[in-house]
C-alpha cells in the first residue's frame, strides 16, 4: 500500500517549485520508510531546481533531514520502527574497490531505495540525492538511515545530513586541518561556516572568512573566524596573503563553486598548501590555470564530496559533541518554515538573509 503525502517538486529547469501529492511505497527488501520531522534547505536543492545537477525531472527535493523510522523491509537488520535517524546520501556498499581497500567514505556504489516514489498519476520521481525529504514520509535504502542520540532537536540534527557535514568534513576529513594551521574559507553560507567551525574545532590558529556580503562575515565570526574579508571591496588573494605574513594560508576551502573563487583559493594558499573544493560548479564552468603554477606551487588540490564523511562514524560523534555543548549546530538554523515556504527560502538564500531555513513536518 502506498502512503499519500504532500511533497515539494521541481518540474522543469528554472521553474518555481510546487507542492504535489506523492505516493510513497511500503518498504521492500533493503529499504526503510521514514517519517520526516525536519529537512533543511540546501543550495544543492536550488541547483537541482535550476537544472544544474541533472535533467531527470520531476525531482522530489529535500535531502538534509532527520526523522523517525516508520517501517523497514523484511530483511533489514540493525534498524527498527521508532529509531531516530539522520538521513545520509552515502549508504556504503562494502563491496566496491574503495570499500574493499578500507576507504568506505569514497564508496563508488552507494545505494538508494530500489522502488520509486511517484506522483499521483504514477510518474516516477527522482529524489534529490536519493533522499527526497521535503515530504512527511520518504522511502530510502536502510543504509541511508544513521541512528543518533534522539535527544537532539530534529531541525538541528538534519543539517548534519548534508551541508553542515560537508563543511565540517571538508575541514576535518578532507583538508585534515590541525592545531596551528592557517585556514581561509571562501563563501560563508551554511557550508562555508561549517568549514570555519570545523577548523576552529581542530585548533586552527588563524581562520579567515571571505564573502561578498558583510552580514555573512558577521555570522562567520560566530563560528570561529578570526579575520574577515569582503571580496567585493578588496582583492581576497592580497588580503589573505597580508594576513599570513605574505605567504598565503596553509589551507583554503572554496565553498561557492565558481571558477573565479577557485582561482582565488588556488593563489591564496601558501606554497605546498592545500585547496579543497566543496562548492558545486555547473556543467558549463571551465577552469584555466597556468600549468606551470599548478606544478610550481606544489601542494594538494582536492575536492570534497559530503566532507568525506562516513555517516556511521561521524553523525553520532558530532551529535554527541553538540549535546555536550561543544558544537553549536543550532546557530545554523536561521528559521523554521512549513513545506509551502521552500520557494521563498530559496529567495532568502539568494538574498543572503539566511544560513539555513529548515522545513518542519
Ligand atoms: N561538496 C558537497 O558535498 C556539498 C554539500 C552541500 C552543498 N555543497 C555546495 O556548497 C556550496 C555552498 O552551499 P551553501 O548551502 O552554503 O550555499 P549558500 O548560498 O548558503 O552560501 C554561498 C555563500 O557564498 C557567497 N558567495 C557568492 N559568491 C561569492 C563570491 N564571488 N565570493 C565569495 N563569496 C561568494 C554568498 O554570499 C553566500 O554566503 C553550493 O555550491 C552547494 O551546492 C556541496
Ligand atoms: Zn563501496
Ligand atoms: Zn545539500
Amino acid at each position: 500500500m502506498a502512503h499519500e503525502v504532500e511533497g515539494v517538486i521541481a518540474t522543469e529547469a528554472g521553474a518555481p517549485v510546487s507542492i504535489a501529492t506523492v505516493l510513497v511505497p511500503d518498504p521492500g527488501p533493503g529499504e526503510a520508510l521514514v517519517s520526516v520531522q525536519a529537512c533543511g534547505v540546501c543550495h544543492t536543492d536550488l541547483h537541482y531546481r535550476e537544472g544544474g545537477i541533472g535533467s531527470d525531472f520531476p525531482y522530489l527535493l529535500g535531502h538534509e533531514a532527520a526523522g523517525v523510522v516508520d517501517a523497514v523491509g523484511p530483511d533489514v537488520t540493525g534498524l527498527k520502527q521508532g529509531d531516530f535517524v539522520i538521513l545520509n546520501w552515502r549508504a556504503v556498499c562494502g563491496q566496491c574497490r574503495a570499500c574493499l581497500r578500507g576507504r568506505p567514505w569514497y564508496c563508488f556504489a552507494t545505494h538508494n531505495a530500489a522502488q520509486k516514489m511517484t506522483l499521483a498519476d504514477g510518474t516516477p520521481l527522482s529524489p534529490a540525492l536519493g533522499i527526497g525529504a521535503f515530504a512527511a514520509m520518504t522511502l530510502v535504502a536502510a543504509g541511508q538511515c544513521t541512528k543518533v542520540n534522539p535527544t537532539i532537536r530534529p531541525e538541528v540534527a538534519g543539517l548534519l545530513g548534508c551541508g553542515v557535514m560537508a563543511g565540517l568534513g571538508a575541514a576535518l576529513n578532507t583538508a585534515g586541518v590541525s592545531r596551528g594551521d592557517s585556514v581561509a574559507v571562501i563563501g560563508c553560507g551554511g557550508v562555508g561556516d561549517a568549514a570555519i567551525l570545523g577548523s576552529s574545532l581542530a585548533g586552527a590558529r588563524k581562520i579567515i572568512a571571505v564573502d561578498v556580503d558583510d552580514r555573512k562575515l558577521d555570522w562567520a565570526r560566530q563560528f570561529g573566524a578570526t579575520d574577515t574579508i569582503n571580496s567585493a571591496a578588496a582583492d581576497p588573494v592580497e588580503q589573505i596573503r597580508s594576513l599570513t605574513e605574505g605567504n598565503g594560508a596553509d589551507i583554503v576551502i572554496e565553498a561557492v563553486g565558481r571558477p573565479e573563487t577557485y582561482t582565488q583559493a588556488f593563489y591564496a594558499r601558501d606554497l605546498a598548501g592545500t585547496v579543497v573544493l566543496v562548492g558545486v560548479p555547473n556543467p558549463q564552468m571551465r577552469l584555466e590555470l597556468p600549468l606551470l603554477d599548478v606544478f610550481g606551487r606544489g601542494g594538494t588540490l582536492k575536492s570534497s564530496w559530503y566532507g568525506d564523511c562516513l555517516p556511521t562514524r561521524d553523525f553520532p560523534m558530532l551529535v554527541d559533541l553538540h549535546l555536550q555543548g561543544r558544537l553549536p549546530l543550532d546557530k545554523f538554523v536561521s528559521e523554521t518554515i512549513p513545506l509551502t515556504g521552500v520557494e521563498e527560502a530559496f529567495a532568502k538564500m539568494q538574498r543572503g538573509e539566511v544560513l539555513r531555513s529548515v522545513v518542519l513536518l
